[in-house]
C-alpha cells in the first residue's frame, strides 16, 4: 500500500489526475474505471484539459463501476449522469470509448471487463461509513461480484436512494447496481483518494484497522498495487 499525502485539494486532484493519464499513455487498450461524487470535480477539471483533443489517447476506455437508475427519467442514472457533466461530456470523449454499466447488463459486467483485458486501474473515492462503489456495510460481502442491491438491503437504504436522486420521490429507485468487492479486487491497480477532515477517521480505520465487511473498503488494504491519495486533512489521524 502507497500513501501519498498533499497539502490541499487541489494538490491531491493534480496527483490524482496525473496517475490517470500516466496510465493512459501506451501502445495498448487501457481500461479505466472512473469514480463519480465530489472529491474528483477538480480532479476532471484537470483531466478535461488534459485528454480533450488528444486523438492519440482514443486507446483509453471508461468504465462506471455503480449506477444507481432514476425511477421514472430515462436514460443514465445517478453515477453516468454525473460522469458525463463532469467530464465525459467536457472532454468530448466519443461514446465508443464509454462502457455504461446499468440494471439491464449488470449481470454480464465482470465477463464484458474480464473479455475487454480487464480493468488496469479504478479509481475510487471512499464514504464516511467506509463504502466504495455502492459496497455499503450490509450490502454486498466481500466474496460478491456485480451485484444487485435492493431498497431492503439495509434499514436506511431507501433514504439512501432518496438523497441520490436529489430528495425527489418520484425519481427514488427501489435498487442500485454495483461492481462487487471481488469484482474490484480483480483491477490491476487500484487509485483511492480522499479529501477534507470528514474522511480522516474512516481512513485510518479502513486503511489500519481491521479487514471486516463492516468497513467494506478494508478489504482493499490487500490488494497488491493499490496507492492512497489524501489531502492534509483526509490524512490528519494518520501518524
Ligand atoms: C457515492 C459513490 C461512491 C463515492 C462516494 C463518495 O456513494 N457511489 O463511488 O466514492 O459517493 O462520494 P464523495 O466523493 O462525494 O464523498
Amino acid at each position: 500500500m502507497k500513501i501519498i499525502i498533499e497539502e490541499n485539494y487541489e494538490k491531491m486532484s493534480r496527483v490524482a489526475a496525473n496517475i490517470l493519464l500516466g496510465k493512459m499513455y501506451q501502445q495498448k487498450r487501457v481500461n479505466l474505471a472512473i469514480t463519480a461524487g465530489s472529491t474528483p470535480i477538480k480532479m476532471y477539471e484537470y483531466l478535461v484539459s488534459d485528454v480533450k483533443n488528444k486523438s492519440y489517447l482514443d486507446n483509453v476506455h471508461y468504465y462506471n463501476f455503480d449506477e444507481i437508475p432514476f425511477k421514472q427519467r430515462k436514460g443514465y442514472g445517478v453515477t453516468m449522469t454525473n460522469l458525463t457533466n463532469l467530464f465525459f461530456k467536457p472532454a468530448d470523449i466519443p461514446e465508443s470509448q464509454i462502457h455504461p454499466l446499468d440494471e439491464n447488463n449488470y449481470k454480464t459486467q465482470d465477463k464484458r471487463i474480464e473479455q475487454d483485458g480487464g480493468l488496469d486501474l479504478i479509481l475510487l473515492g471512499i464514504g464516511a461509513d467506509g463504502h466504495y462503489c455502492g459496497n455499503l456495510p450490509g450490502t454486498t460481502k466481500f466474496e460478491n461480484l456485480t451485484s444487485y442491491v435492493g431498497e431492503n438491503a439495509t434499514e436506511n437504504m431507501k433514504d439512501i436512494l432518496l438523497s441520490e436522486v436529489g430528495g425527489d420521490e418520484n425519481e427514488r429507485p427501489d435498487f442500485y447496481v454495483t461492481m462487487g468487492p471481488k469484482s474490484v479486487m480483480q483491477a490491476k491497480e487500484i487509485v483511492l483518494f480522499a479529501t477534507g477532515k470528514k474522511k480522516a477517521a474512516i481512513i485510518k480505520r479502513a486503511f489500519f484497522g481491521p479487514i471486516t465487511n463492516e468497513v467494506p473498503a478494508s478489504l482493499l488494504q490487500t490488494h497488491p498495487n493499490i496507492t492512497i491519495v489524501l489531502d492534509k486533512d483526509a490524512a490528519s489521524e494518520l501518524h
